[in-house]
């Protein structure tokens, strides 16, 4: 479908989806959070397309949700900003296709938010890192106060959550907020290739392993284990795992079907 500020494209059974609203950094409007969430449902129900990459136009990956639009919000409007974005930024982490961002430059506020609801983060060299809503008098609404301390820890996430502080792309991969720092050149081939990495995987096996991992979070421990264990079950019982342990004893690649 056609976008107002994103550019969505797909090559290889990658789909790139890129924010492309640098005049104002990629700051996320509301009609640019919903077409995000047209993007991903796009990714999801093409069966071309095997993983995604999302990424920011310009010097930004995204500076944040857009502050002229929450300077005027009310108690009942920004309850429902953040309802919409956390459902939306949700369809990312739950996608059974790995959705890795490519960290272009400023990841603030929302875009953290979204960078963490990826399933990894490559962060270009100039990437920076932050969660400055503070500064404006108000918290992060789309997951970033949770997201980020799983990511990172409690202490270090109320640090960057209390000062406001923005990191830069090295420091960002020491606390593990990023899997990996590559020059900006070189982010959308490195994201492409961790992507196949994934892709060339048994795709059912890549989604059974989303899911536990982010479904698991929200369980007990005790619970999570048994979710992990059904899902063992279950793909014991596909044409793809036979695949996968013929090809190896055959000493071949496998070619998995995703059935
Ligand atoms: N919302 C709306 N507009 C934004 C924006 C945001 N979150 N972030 C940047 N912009 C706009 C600026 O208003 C400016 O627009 P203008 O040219 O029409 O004046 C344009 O993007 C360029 O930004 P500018 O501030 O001039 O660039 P800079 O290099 O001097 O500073 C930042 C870059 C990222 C440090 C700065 O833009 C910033 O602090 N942005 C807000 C970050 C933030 O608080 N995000 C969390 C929001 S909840």
């Amino acid at each position: 479908m056609p976008y107002e500020f994103l550019l969505y494209s797909v090559a290889d059974r990658v789909a790139t989806i890129t924010v492309n609203r640098p005049d104002k950094l990629n700051a996320l409007s509301t009609a640019l959070i919903l077409e995000l969430g047209a993007a991903i449902d796009e990714a999801v129900a093409d069966d071309g397309v095997g993983g995604v990459i999302l990424t920011g136009a310009g010097r930004a990956f995204i500076a944040g949700a857009d502050i002229s639009e929450l300077a005027g919000q009310t108690p009942m409007t920004a309850l429902a900003r953040s309802t919409r974005g956390q459902e939306i930024f949700g369809r990312y982490e739950r996608s059974p296709k790995p959705v890795i961002a490519a960290v272009n430059g400023f990841a603030l506020g929302g875009g953290c938010e979204l960078a963490m609801a990826c399933h990894l983060r490559i962060a270009g060299e100039f990437a920076k890192f932050g969660q400055p809503e503070v500064k404006l008098g108000i918290l992060p609404g789309y997951g970033g106060t949770q997201r980020l301390p799983r990511l990172v820890g409690t202490g270090r996430a109320l640090q960057l959550l209390l000062t406001a502080e923005i990191i830069d792309a090295a420091e960002a991969y020491r606390i593990g907020l990023a899997n990996k720092v590559v020059p900006n050149a070189d982010l959308i081939a490195t994201a492409t290739t961790m992507l196949q990495q994934m892709m060339a995987n048994g795709p059912l096996a890549v989604r059974s392993c989303i899911e536990a991992v982010i479904r698991g979070q929200d369980m007990s421990l005790g619970d999570a284990l048994a979710f992990e264990a059904a899902h063992f079950g279950v793909l014991s019982s596909t044409t793809d795992m036979k695949e996968g342990m013929m090809a190896f004893l055959d000493k071949r690649a496998p070619e998995f079907t995703g059935a």
